[in-house]
């Protein structure tokens, strides 16, 4: 399967149970990715998990963008988050939990993924620019958001723990 045989639309309410599957596997399969981690997100309760994911289901402004196979299968996403209600910061938009199962990777699907997030930011969401931060160390993820164009801003050091490991990040900005 292909970038182009797949379809891509933001996750809604009868998405829960596949987002909760991908979820848990993304935050064991990649940890230094996310600022959540696998243990406290296993310990919400069902209606924990349903209460966050429904704050994530408002197009275009904070919401996921899902890539689905053609049986409807998720295998990957990202989120996106705008405050457009803050006259001084709408202009900005920001991506997050980007992830792509293993089985899927090097096809193209995360490039196209992001294409259409920073479509949907700029022609729906009415953003300027977005921003987001990685790991030093994640070469794919790196090379990916370089190849769309954006600049890396600065980095974090120490920006996330993982047990006694310390994750530094680039911060990488793109305009619209
Ligand atoms: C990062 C990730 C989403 C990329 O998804 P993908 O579908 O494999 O990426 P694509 O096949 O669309 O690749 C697009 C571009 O990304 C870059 N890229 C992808 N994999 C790469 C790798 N292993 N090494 C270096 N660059 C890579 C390349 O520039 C590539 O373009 P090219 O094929 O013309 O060389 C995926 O590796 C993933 O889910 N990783 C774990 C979670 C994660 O790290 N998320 C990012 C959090 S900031």
């Amino acid at each position: 399967m292909n970038a182009e045989d797949v379809i891509l639309r933001p996750l809604e309410e009868r998405d829960f149970e596949q987002f909760v599957q991908l979820q848990q596997e993304a935050l064991q399969q990649a940890p230094e990715a996310f600022g959540s981690d696998y243990e406290s997100y296993q310990a919400l309760s069902l209606l924990d998990k349903e209460q966050q994911f429904e704050m994530l289901l408002h197009y275009p402004y904070n919401y996921l963008l899902g890539v689905f196979t053609p049986e409807g299968r998720l295998i990957g996403m990202a989120g996106f988050m705008c405050e457009h209600t803050k006259p001084k910061v709408r202009h900005k938009g920001r991506i997050w939990g980007m992830y792509i199962t293993p089985q899927y990777r090097g096809r193209g699907l995360g490039e196209r993924l992001l294409r259409q997030l920073l479509l949907s930011a700029k022609e729906d969401a009415g953003c300027e620019q977005v921003l987001l931060s990685v790991a030093t160390t994640n070469q794919a993820a790196y090379g990916l958001y370089l190849k769309l164009g954006f600049l890396r801003y600065g980095t974090e050091y120490r920006a996330l723990k993982l047990g006694d490991t310390y994750v530094d990040e680039h911060l990488m900005m793109r305009l619209l």
